[in-house]
Parts: structure tokens; C-alpha cells; sequence
């Protein structure tokens, strides 16, 4: 297998050709598109369309036109996300990727629009995808329930619950899970699929998912607290400002970097089971990924 690296800059720009080609040729309004395009064109790690991949990889399957189909619909979910998350009515934030916001350039109706186009385009790319059928229609089941009301907008709701009160940890992890880990097990989930793994490896992608979409948003929480906006390309110290209820506001940092450590951990011993699955499985680049969260 392809070491990470070249992996990631063989993927990265196929991944965002999909993504601008889709929003050309099927955005009918220009102002909607530059809007759309700014928040695709700003960035950003793609951890998300990069795990779809790596997982495809791991189990030594070449990547095919539709898996990044598939990939780039996910960004696309996980951008307009952001560009929501950003808006003043809930975490107004000033500036993402490096960039200034999309509300900050645009307006919010543009960006709330924006928002809109990327959710609904990215079911439309994997609807007109060369798909199979019945896989297809699993995907936009597994992608409609992790993107909405039992996953990531559930979650997004529950994050600004927290603050109005303090959650409890087991309430907090429940938020992560659904606004940040729900998303990332689509992507573990939908790899498997395309990579036309059994329901038994499927469902053990699916537990190595909820390890790293909590250790995801933990680290999110810990660089919040601790990093700069410089490094992250987006303004810092927002969670407190806003008393959001965070694994560093329940359990101190000592405590959210001990609990980033212990699901990196059992995320690592995840991939193990999987190996010891499935022969074809080779876990280097989603442990290369797992190790990407390491502070
Ligand atoms: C930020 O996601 C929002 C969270 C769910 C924590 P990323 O850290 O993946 O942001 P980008 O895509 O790299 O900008
Ligand atoms: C965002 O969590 C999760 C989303 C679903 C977008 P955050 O609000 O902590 O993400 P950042 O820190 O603004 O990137
Ligand atoms: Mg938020
Ligand atoms: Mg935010
Ligand atoms: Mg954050």
C-alpha cells in the first residue's frame, strides 16, 4: 500500500475536482455559486473525504470515480456545517480555514443559502452517481441519518443547549458523538460499503468510528483552549467566550487530553480486531489518520 502521504496528494485534488466540477455545472445562480465555491475553495484538513478513501484502500480496492462521488459529497455536508456553525446566531465566529467567514463576505442570507446549496447538492451527486442501486440507496440512508436529525443537526442543537447548562460528561459525549462523530462514521461506514466489506466488518469500522469522532471533537475542544489563531485558522478561546460545556470545561485540560488519549487508544485496538477479521484489511493509513489527532 501507498505510504500516507502519497496517498493524501494523490486524493486531495481529485476530491476537490469533484466538489468545484459539481457546484459549476449544477449551481443556477452565480452570486449562490462564488458563495458556495469560497467555503469549498478556503480548505481545510478533508479528514472526513480522506477517511472514505483510506478505508476503501485498506482493504487493497482501487479507488473509482464514485467513491470520490462520494467523498465529495461528505465535504460537502461537513462545509456547509461549518458555514452554519459560523453564522452570529450560533457560534458567530469571524473567520474559518484561514478565511474570513462566509456570512463575513457574502451576508448571512448568501451564507445560510450557501449552506443550504452544499447539503442538498451533496445528496444530488450521490443520487446521479454510477452507484449500484441498492448500495446507493444505503448510502443516502447512512448519509441522511448521520448528517440530520439523529446526528449532526441533533448534535449542533445539544451544543448550544450546553450553554445554557452544564451538561453531564455522558450527555457531552452524546453531543460529540452526534455533531462531530456522526459524519465521521459515515465515512468509515461508506468505505466499507464501497469497498463491499461483510456486515461484520462494516459494524467494526463503525466502533473504530465512534473511538475517533470522540477523540475528533475532544481535540477540537483541547486546541480551543490552548492553541492560536494562526495555527488553526479560526479565532481561539471561542468555547469559553460562549460557556460552552467542553471536555476541558467538564474535566480540566489534564483531564480532556487523558480522555482524547484513552479513545486513541482503543481506536488503535479497534484496527487490531479488524485485521484479525478480515485478511485484506491493512490498517497503516488509518492508523497514519488515528495518529493525526495526537496533540
Ligand atoms: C471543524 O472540523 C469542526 C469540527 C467538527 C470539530 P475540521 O477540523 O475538520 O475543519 P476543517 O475541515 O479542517 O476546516
Ligand atoms: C462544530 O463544532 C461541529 C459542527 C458540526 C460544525 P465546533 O463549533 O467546535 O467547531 P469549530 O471549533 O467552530 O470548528
Ligand atoms: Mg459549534
Ligand atoms: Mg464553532
Ligand atoms: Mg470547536
Amino acid at each position: 500500500m501507498e505510504a500516507f502521504n502519497d496517498f493524501r496528494k494523490q486524493s486531495l485534488p481529485l476530491i476537490e475536482k469533484e466538489m468545484e466540477n459539481f457546484i459549476n455545472e449544477y449551481t443556477a445562480n452565480d452570486q449562490l455559486k462564488k458563495a458556495m465555491l469560497y467555503s469549498i475553495h478556503a480548505g481545510g484538513k478533508r479528514f472526513r473525504p480522506l477517511l472514505v478513501l483510506a478505508t476503501i484502500r485498506s482493504f487493497n480496492k482501487d479507488v473509482q470515480i464514485h467513491d470520490y462521488q462520494v467523498a465529495a459529497a461528505l465535504e460537502m455536508i461537513h462545509t456547509y456545517s461549518l458555514i452554519h456553525d459560523d453564522l452570529p446566531a450560533m457560534d458567530d465566529d469571524d473567520l474559518r480555514r484561514g478565511k474570513p467567514t462566509n456570512h463575513k463576505v457574502f451576508g448571512e442570507a448568501h451564507a445560510i443559502l450557501a449552506g443550504d446549496g452544499l447539503l442538498t447538492a451533496a445528496f444530488q451527486l450521490v443520487a446521479i452517481s454510477q452507484i449500484e442501486a441498492n448500495q446507493k440507496i444505503l448510502l443516502i440512508q447512512l448519509l441522511s441519518k448521520a448528517a440530520g436529525t439523529q446526528g449532526m443537526v441533533a448534535g449542533q442543537a445539544g451544543d448550544l443547549q450546553g450553554e445554557e447548562r452544564s451538561l453531564s460528561l455522558s450527555e457531552l459525549a452524546d453531543v460529540h458523538e452526534k455533531k462531530t462523530g456522526a459524519l465521521i462514521e459515515f465515512a468509515l461506514l461508506a468505505g466499507g460499503i464501497l469497498a463491499e466489506q461483510p456486515e461484520e466488518v462494516v459494524d467494526l469500522l463503525g466502533v473504530f468510528a465512534k473511538h475517533l469522532g470522540l477523540a475528533f471533537q475532544i481535540k477540537d475542544d483541547l486546541l480551543d483552549a490552548t492553541s492560536s489563531e494562526e495555527e488553526l485558522g479560526k479565532q481561539v478561546g471561542r468555547d469559553e467566550a460562549l460557556n460552552k460545556s467542553t471536555y476541558p470545561s467538564l474535566l480540566g485540560l489534564d483531564g480532556a487530553k487523558e480522555a482524547l488519549k484513552e479513545q486513541l487508544s482503543m481506536g488503535s485496538d479497534t484496527l487490531e480486531k479488524i485485521k484479525q477479521t478480515s485478511l485484506a484489511f491493512q490498517s497503516e493509513l488509518l492508523q497514519e489518520l488515528l495518529e493525526q489527532l495526537q496533540l
